[in-house]
């Protein structure tokens, strides 16, 4: 342990990172800045190629930074796990998706875990940061890496530690955001907490890689409650004739005891729509139903439903329908200014506006083409947003309220306006009928 802590605090420590995507690349750079050699794991060999060639494929993660990590030969990425045996520390940041029946897929951590423990040497830590159900890391890991008779806390060193990483956002980084650290044993949690402060201003360390991993599931959890809970207020203050979204911002001056969540057309992102359903899953072995992650689920899927039968009701009180109507969505990244479509609610907006005849188009600044997807088959680019393209649509639908957008401009050259996100507010006398949805 001393001689790993020596090579951590010296800088000398090799840093393996396996999984190349939104949570393991910034900490790829975050390593690299400060000077510690990083190798990159990933079985997707563009992504590799790509990176070798100091190109970033993650609008989130600066190309100029990977150039001048891969130029320095601080970074390097490869798809040949032989060679985590050169590592002294390994992070996994793989998928943890859900299977077609909503349980959790672990194969991406198995598979890894296989790979380790085939290179694995002496001495070396491994920390999952893939987000999971509590009791992953003790469960699935340790009994892989233990296989050989290799004692936990002395000939390997685990923990777990959750990616917190927020892509877009401009007020935390990588750095900034505090990192919950929880070992398996009291000396993996010390040579990981050390890792990780050679990063991160605050380490928040808990007692076990339960809690650690228990932490944030309750941060997901709480974030997909709380919009469920918006979404429904949002339909029926519709019905009320209450704007929604002055209610929230009155709300939000109670110094005190509330926080603000926003409505929107659905849920989207790889964490919020499927990390709940990895407790939903766990509880069933404890004879436990997990009655709010059910209920949101429930709220945040049927969105999508909700925003298209808005967009019906416009069409139909300007005596048009629905089929036929050309309809052109603004933003498909599943949040402000990103480039991620994972889960985005747009796609299911999309699809039900498809197979109600509608003629569909779209436009965003970060996502220039649509491919197809294990759930949806567009294959569509994005269109330039001209002052003619939204004369001759017959419905704009704000889906995404990317801060690139003019808003004004876009009312003032529409006929029909369907606002997802209240990106229209405060805009006086528009030319475009505007409805929130
Ligand atoms: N995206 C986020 O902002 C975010 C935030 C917090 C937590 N997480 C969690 O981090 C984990 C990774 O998510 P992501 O968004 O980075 O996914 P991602 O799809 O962007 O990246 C995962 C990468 O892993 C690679 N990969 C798959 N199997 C592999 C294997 N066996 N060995 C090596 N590489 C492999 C893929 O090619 C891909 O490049 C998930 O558990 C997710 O819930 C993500």
């Amino acid at each position: 342990m001393k001689e790993l802590i020596q090579k951590i605090e010296k800088r000398r420590a090799i840093i393996g990172i396996i999984g190349l995507g939104y949570a393991g690349l910034p900490l790829v750079v975050r390593f690299g800045e400060e000077r510690f050699h990083v190798i990159g794991f990933d079985t997707d060999p563009q992504k590799v190629d790509l990176l070798n060639k100091g190109k970033s494929y993650l609008q989130s993660v600066s190309p100029n930074r990977i150039r001048d990590l891969v130029g320095s030969g601080i970074f390097s990425a490869t798809s040949d796990f032989d060679r985590l045996a050169e590592v002294d520390s390994i992070l996994i940041c793989v998928p943890t998706p859900l299977t077609e029946k909503m349980e959790p897929d672990l194969a991406y951590i198995e598979n890894t875990a296989r790979q380790i423990s085939e290179n694995m040497k002496k001495g070396q830590l491994i920390v999952l940061e893939s987000t999971t159900y509590p009791g992953t890391t003790e469960e699935v890991l340790l009994p892989k890496f233990q296989a050989r008779g290799w004692r936990k806390g002395v000939d390997f060193f685990l923990a777990y530690s959750p990616e917190r990483e927020d892509p877009g956002n401009r007020e935390y980084t990588t750095k900034s955001i505090p990192k919950v650290v929880g070992g398996i044993t009291s000396h993996c949690q010390k040579v990981a907490k050390i890792l990780y402060e050679q990063i991160i201003d605050d380490v928040v360390v808990v007692s076990t890689t339960c809690v650690a991993e228990m932490t944030k599931l309750l941060e997901n959890i709480y974030r997909s409650i709380n919009i469920a809970l918006v979404n429904e207020l949002k339909i029926l203050a519709d019905r009320m004739g209450i704007d929604i979204w002055e209610v929230i911002e009155a709300a939000s001056t109670k110094p005190f005891g509330y926080s603000p969540f926003y409505p929107g057309p659905g849920m989207g992102g790889h964490c919020i729509p499927i990390d709940p359903f990895y407790l939903s899953w766990k509880a069933r072995e404890f004879d436990f139903t997990t009655r709010f992650i059910h209920l949101s689920g429930e709220i945040n899927v049927s969105m999508p439903y909700y925003v298209v039968s808005k967009a019906i009701d416009a069409l139909n009180e300007m005596g048009k329908t629905i089929k036929g109507a050309r309809i052109l969505i603004l933003g498909v990244a599943y949040k402000r200014d990103i480039d991620d479509i994972r889960e985005s609610p747009a796609l299911a907006v999309m699809k039900l506006l498809q197979d109600r005849g509608a003629k569909i188009a779209y436009n965003d600044p970060h996502v220039p083409k649509l491919r197809p997807m294990r759930k949806y088959n567009f294959t569509m680019s994005s269109k330039p947003l001209t002052e003619e393209l939204l004369q001759e649509t017959e419905l704009i639908l704000i889906i995404t309220d990317h801060s690139q957008y003019d808003y004004r401009w876009i009312v003032n050259n529409a006929t029909l306006v369907v606002d997802t996100r209240n990106a229209t507010r405060g805009i006086r006398l528009p030319r475009a009928k505007i409805i929130k949805a």
